[in-house]
Protein backbone atom coordinates (compact mmCIF):
# COMPACT_ATOMS: atom_id res chain seq x y z
CA UNK A 1 0.00 0.00 0.00
CA UNK A 2 1.27 3.42 -0.84
CA UNK A 3 2.31 5.55 1.97
CA UNK A 4 -0.44 8.02 2.99
CA UNK A 5 1.66 11.33 2.44
CA UNK A 6 5.50 11.24 1.23
CA UNK A 7 7.36 14.73 1.91
CA UNK A 8 10.95 14.38 -0.27
CA UNK A 9 13.96 16.68 0.19
CA UNK A 10 11.39 19.56 0.89
CA UNK A 11 13.55 23.14 0.86
CA UNK A 12 12.15 26.50 2.02
CA UNK A 13 14.27 29.88 2.28
CA UNK A 14 12.37 33.26 3.39
CA UNK A 15 13.96 36.33 2.28
CA UNK A 16 12.86 38.94 4.65
CA UNK A 17 11.54 42.27 3.44
CA UNK A 18 13.22 45.78 3.73
CA UNK A 19 15.30 47.61 1.64
CA UNK A 20 17.50 45.42 -1.34
CA UNK A 21 20.67 45.90 1.12
CA UNK A 22 19.46 44.97 3.97
CA UNK A 23 17.42 41.56 3.32
CA UNK A 24 18.55 38.66 4.79
CA UNK A 25 17.86 34.89 4.14
CA UNK A 26 16.20 32.47 6.32
CA UNK A 27 16.48 28.48 5.59
CA UNK A 28 12.88 27.35 7.40
CA UNK A 29 13.33 24.00 5.88
CA UNK A 30 16.50 21.87 4.02
CA UNK A 31 16.22 18.94 2.33
CA UNK A 32 13.27 17.44 5.11
CA UNK A 33 11.70 14.43 4.38
CA UNK A 34 9.06 12.55 6.17
CA UNK A 35 6.47 10.15 5.51
CA UNK A 36 2.99 9.38 7.43
CA UNK A 37 1.23 6.00 7.36
CA UNK A 38 -2.70 5.47 7.19
CA UNK A 39 -4.00 5.92 10.11
CA UNK A 40 -0.73 6.80 11.96
CA UNK A 41 -0.07 9.65 13.93
CA UNK A 42 3.38 11.37 13.29
CA UNK A 43 4.42 13.74 16.26
CA UNK A 44 6.80 16.58 14.88
CA UNK A 45 8.51 18.07 17.70
CA UNK A 46 11.34 21.25 17.75
CA UNK A 47 11.82 24.25 19.72
CA UNK A 48 10.33 27.78 18.39
CA UNK A 49 11.37 28.25 14.98
CA UNK A 50 12.92 25.19 14.38
CA UNK A 51 10.53 25.11 11.02
CA UNK A 52 7.43 22.76 12.23
CA UNK A 53 4.56 25.04 10.91
CA UNK A 54 6.34 26.29 7.92
CA UNK A 55 6.40 22.21 7.24
CA UNK A 56 2.93 21.92 8.03
CA UNK A 57 2.15 25.27 5.99
CA UNK A 58 4.27 23.48 2.81
CA UNK A 59 2.74 20.21 2.69
CA UNK A 60 -1.47 22.32 3.07
CA UNK A 61 -0.16 24.27 0.08
CA UNK A 62 -0.83 27.53 2.28
CA UNK A 63 3.42 28.23 1.89
CA UNK A 64 5.00 27.29 -1.40
CA UNK A 65 8.25 25.08 -1.47
CA UNK A 66 11.56 26.40 -3.04
CA UNK A 67 12.16 22.54 -4.26
CA UNK A 68 11.20 18.83 -3.29
CA UNK A 69 7.95 17.08 -3.39
CA UNK A 70 4.93 16.67 -1.26
CA UNK A 71 3.02 13.34 -2.43
CA UNK A 72 -0.27 12.65 -0.90
CA UNK A 73 -1.83 9.41 -1.59
CA UNK A 74 0.89 8.33 -4.69
CA UNK A 75 0.14 11.79 -5.94
CA UNK A 76 2.44 15.17 -6.39
CA UNK A 77 0.24 17.86 -4.67
CA UNK A 78 1.80 20.76 -6.47
CA UNK A 79 0.86 19.94 -9.88
CA UNK A 80 -3.10 19.80 -8.60
CA UNK A 81 -5.49 22.28 -9.94
CA UNK A 82 -9.17 22.61 -10.28
CA UNK A 83 -10.99 19.62 -8.81
CA UNK A 84 -8.22 17.04 -7.70
CA UNK A 85 -6.81 20.54 -5.31
CA UNK A 86 -10.39 20.55 -3.94
CA UNK A 87 -10.25 17.04 -3.89
CA UNK A 88 -6.86 17.16 -1.83
CA UNK A 89 -8.43 19.93 0.35
CA UNK A 90 -11.23 18.06 1.60
CA UNK A 91 -8.45 15.11 2.23
CA UNK A 92 -6.38 16.72 4.31
CA UNK A 93 -7.45 19.64 6.87
CA UNK A 94 -5.69 21.70 9.44
CA UNK A 95 -6.33 22.64 13.47
CA UNK A 96 -4.53 25.81 14.33
CA UNK A 97 -3.14 26.57 17.80
CA UNK A 98 -5.57 29.71 17.31
CA UNK A 99 -9.10 29.06 16.40
CA UNK A 100 -10.00 32.62 16.61
CA UNK A 101 -7.89 32.57 13.17
CA UNK A 102 -10.15 29.57 11.76
CA UNK A 103 -12.87 30.66 12.84
CA UNK A 104 -14.94 33.87 11.22
CA UNK A 105 -15.85 35.76 14.53
CA UNK A 106 -19.18 37.23 12.85
CA UNK A 107 -20.38 33.99 12.10
CA UNK A 108 -22.01 31.53 14.63
CA UNK A 109 -19.75 28.29 15.55
CA UNK A 110 -22.53 26.07 13.41
CA UNK A 111 -22.20 28.03 10.51
CA UNK A 112 -18.23 27.29 10.73
CA UNK A 113 -19.17 23.60 10.47
CA UNK A 114 -21.73 24.13 8.14
CA UNK A 115 -19.83 25.79 5.67
CA UNK A 116 -17.27 22.86 5.78
CA UNK A 117 -20.06 20.41 4.83
CA UNK A 118 -21.24 23.07 2.18
CA UNK A 119 -17.70 23.69 0.40
CA UNK A 120 -16.66 20.09 -0.23
CA UNK A 121 -20.90 19.07 -0.87
CA UNK A 122 -20.94 16.74 1.96
CA UNK A 123 -24.30 14.76 2.47
CA UNK A 124 -27.19 16.50 0.97
CA UNK A 125 -28.32 20.27 1.34
CA UNK A 126 -30.77 18.80 3.97
CA UNK A 127 -28.83 16.03 5.66
CA UNK A 128 -26.32 19.24 6.76
CA UNK A 129 -28.38 20.35 9.79
CA UNK A 130 -28.34 17.01 11.20
CA UNK A 131 -24.62 16.10 10.41
CA UNK A 132 -23.28 19.59 12.26
CA UNK A 133 -25.61 18.47 15.02
CA UNK A 134 -23.89 15.33 15.00
CA UNK A 135 -20.41 16.93 14.65
CA UNK A 136 -20.82 18.52 17.47
CA UNK A 137 -21.75 16.20 19.76
CA UNK A 138 -18.68 13.85 18.03
CA UNK A 139 -16.31 16.55 19.88
CA UNK A 140 -17.97 16.50 23.13
CA UNK A 141 -20.03 19.67 22.43
CA UNK A 142 -23.47 20.33 23.22
CA UNK A 143 -25.29 21.14 20.00
CA UNK A 144 -27.01 23.95 21.85
CA UNK A 145 -23.99 25.67 21.29
CA UNK A 146 -24.04 25.85 17.14
CA UNK A 147 -26.18 28.92 17.60
CA UNK A 148 -23.26 30.73 19.49
CA UNK A 149 -20.66 33.42 18.21
CA UNK A 150 -16.61 32.25 18.83
CA UNK A 151 -16.17 34.86 21.70
CA UNK A 152 -19.17 33.72 23.47
CA UNK A 153 -17.16 30.02 24.25
CA UNK A 154 -13.95 29.07 26.07
CA UNK A 155 -11.01 28.51 24.53
CA UNK A 156 -10.78 24.51 24.79
CA UNK A 157 -14.96 24.92 23.17
CA UNK A 158 -13.77 26.87 20.39
CA UNK A 159 -10.84 24.37 20.04
CA UNK A 160 -13.59 21.27 19.43
CA UNK A 161 -15.47 23.61 17.46
CA UNK A 162 -12.23 23.47 14.76
CA UNK A 163 -11.79 19.94 15.24
CA UNK A 164 -15.66 19.61 14.31
CA UNK A 165 -15.10 21.56 11.18
CA UNK A 166 -12.10 19.93 10.30
CA UNK A 167 -13.74 16.56 10.95
CA UNK A 168 -16.79 17.67 8.87
CA UNK A 169 -14.94 16.83 5.48
CA UNK A 170 -13.93 13.48 6.59
CA UNK A 171 -10.39 14.28 5.72
CA UNK A 172 -7.52 11.24 5.73
CA UNK A 173 -4.91 13.44 7.33
CA UNK A 174 -5.16 16.21 10.44
CA UNK A 175 -1.88 18.40 10.25
CA UNK A 176 -2.63 20.39 14.20
CA UNK A 177 -0.42 23.02 14.28
CA UNK A 178 -0.02 23.49 17.85
CA UNK A 179 -3.49 22.96 18.72
CA UNK A 180 -3.40 23.19 22.54
CA UNK A 181 -0.25 25.12 22.98
CA UNK A 182 -2.78 27.90 24.12
CA UNK A 183 -4.54 26.24 26.38
CA UNK A 184 -4.94 26.01 30.14
CA UNK A 185 -3.13 22.83 31.64
CA UNK A 186 -6.52 20.77 32.40
CA UNK A 187 -8.45 21.79 28.55
CA UNK A 188 -4.96 20.56 26.85
CA UNK A 189 -4.97 17.36 28.73
CA UNK A 190 -9.30 17.05 27.24
CA UNK A 191 -8.03 18.17 23.70
CA UNK A 192 -5.66 15.59 23.59
CA UNK A 193 -7.77 13.12 24.43
CA UNK A 194 -10.31 14.06 22.27
CA UNK A 195 -7.61 13.71 19.30
CA UNK A 196 -7.02 10.49 20.61
CA UNK A 197 -10.31 9.10 20.52
CA UNK A 198 -11.05 10.30 17.21
CA UNK A 199 -7.88 8.73 16.08
CA UNK A 200 -9.20 5.27 17.56
CA UNK A 201 -12.78 5.91 15.87
CA UNK A 202 -11.95 7.13 12.59
CA UNK A 203 -8.73 5.95 11.88
CA UNK A 204 -7.78 9.52 10.35
CA UNK A 205 -4.03 9.93 10.10
CA UNK A 206 -2.98 13.09 11.96
CA UNK A 207 0.55 15.43 12.01
CA UNK A 208 0.72 16.74 15.70
CA UNK A 209 2.87 19.86 15.84
CA UNK A 210 4.48 20.99 18.97
CA UNK A 211 7.15 22.59 20.90
CA UNK A 212 7.00 19.76 23.86
CA UNK A 213 8.53 16.36 23.59
CA UNK A 214 5.77 15.36 26.73
CA UNK A 215 2.50 15.80 24.39
CA UNK A 216 4.34 14.24 21.73
CA UNK A 217 4.64 10.97 23.67
CA UNK A 218 0.83 11.13 24.46
CA UNK A 219 -0.23 11.25 20.93
CA UNK A 220 2.05 9.89 18.37
CA UNK A 221 2.95 6.50 17.11
CA UNK A 222 6.28 8.35 15.67
CA UNK A 223 7.87 10.95 16.05
CA UNK A 224 10.54 13.52 13.80
CA UNK A 225 12.39 15.78 15.80
CA UNK A 226 13.31 19.09 13.71
CA UNK A 227 16.09 21.46 14.48
CA UNK A 228 16.73 24.27 12.52
CA UNK A 229 15.01 22.78 8.75
CA UNK A 230 16.38 19.92 9.42
CA UNK A 231 15.13 16.29 10.98
CA UNK A 232 17.74 15.14 13.32
CA UNK A 233 16.05 12.02 14.38
CA UNK A 234 13.07 10.19 13.03
CA UNK A 235 11.10 6.85 14.47
CA UNK A 236 8.87 5.08 16.73
CA UNK A 237 7.93 6.78 19.94
CA UNK A 238 8.93 4.92 22.67
CA UNK A 239 11.94 4.12 21.23
CA UNK A 240 12.86 7.32 20.81
CA UNK A 241 11.71 8.31 24.22
CA UNK A 242 13.98 5.79 25.86
CA UNK A 243 16.55 5.60 23.83
CA UNK A 244 16.82 9.78 21.63
CA UNK A 245 20.32 9.68 19.72
CA UNK A 246 20.33 12.79 18.60
CA UNK A 247 21.74 15.28 21.60
CA UNK A 248 19.20 17.81 20.69
CA UNK A 249 16.61 15.30 20.95
CA UNK A 250 17.41 14.67 24.44
CA UNK A 251 17.74 18.27 25.73
CA UNK A 252 14.08 18.54 24.52
CA UNK A 253 13.54 15.85 26.69
CA UNK A 254 15.21 17.08 29.76
CA UNK A 255 12.85 19.49 29.48
CA UNK A 256 9.83 17.52 30.06
CA UNK A 257 8.90 17.60 33.58
CA UNK A 258 9.30 14.24 34.73
CA UNK A 259 12.66 12.26 35.44
CA UNK A 260 13.29 11.59 31.35
CA UNK A 261 14.75 9.64 29.91
CA UNK A 262 14.90 6.34 31.01
CA UNK A 263 11.46 6.71 32.54
CA UNK A 264 9.34 3.48 31.77
CA UNK A 265 5.78 4.59 30.39
N1 LIG B 1 6.44 34.31 6.31
C1 LIG B 1 7.71 34.31 6.77
N2 LIG B 1 8.59 35.26 6.39
C2 LIG B 1 9.87 35.26 6.82
N3 LIG B 1 10.36 34.34 7.66
C3 LIG B 1 9.54 33.37 8.10
C4 LIG B 1 8.17 33.30 7.67
N4 LIG B 1 7.60 32.22 8.26
C5 LIG B 1 8.56 31.65 9.02
N5 LIG B 1 9.73 32.33 8.92
C6 LIG B 1 11.01 31.97 9.57
O1 LIG B 1 11.27 30.60 9.33
C7 LIG B 1 11.77 29.95 10.47
C8 LIG B 1 10.85 28.82 10.87
O2 LIG B 1 9.61 29.35 11.33
P1 LIG B 1 8.37 28.44 11.74
O3 LIG B 1 8.14 27.45 10.68
O4 LIG B 1 7.26 29.35 12.10
O5 LIG B 1 8.93 27.70 13.04
P2 LIG B 1 8.15 26.96 14.23
O6 LIG B 1 6.75 26.72 13.78
O7 LIG B 1 8.93 25.72 14.46
O8 LIG B 1 8.21 27.88 15.41
C9 LIG B 1 11.90 31.04 11.53
O9 LIG B 1 13.22 31.52 11.50
C10 LIG B 1 10.92 32.08 11.07
O10 LIG B 1 11.31 33.36 11.50
MG1 LIG C 1 4.93 27.24 14.67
Amino acid sequence: MTDLLRVENLRKTFITGGPPWNRSKVAALSDVSITVQRGRTLGLVGESGSGKSTLGRCILGLTKLDSGQVIFDGVEVQGLSGRALMDFRRRVQPVFQDPFGSLDPRWTVGRSVRESLDCFHIGTPADRDRRVLDLFKRVGLNPGLAGRLPNHLSGGQRQRVAIAAALASEPELIIADEPVSALDMSVQAQILNLLLDLQEDLGVACIFITHDLGVVEHVSDDVAVLFHGSIVEMGDTDQIMMRPEHQYTRTLLAAVPRPAPTHPR
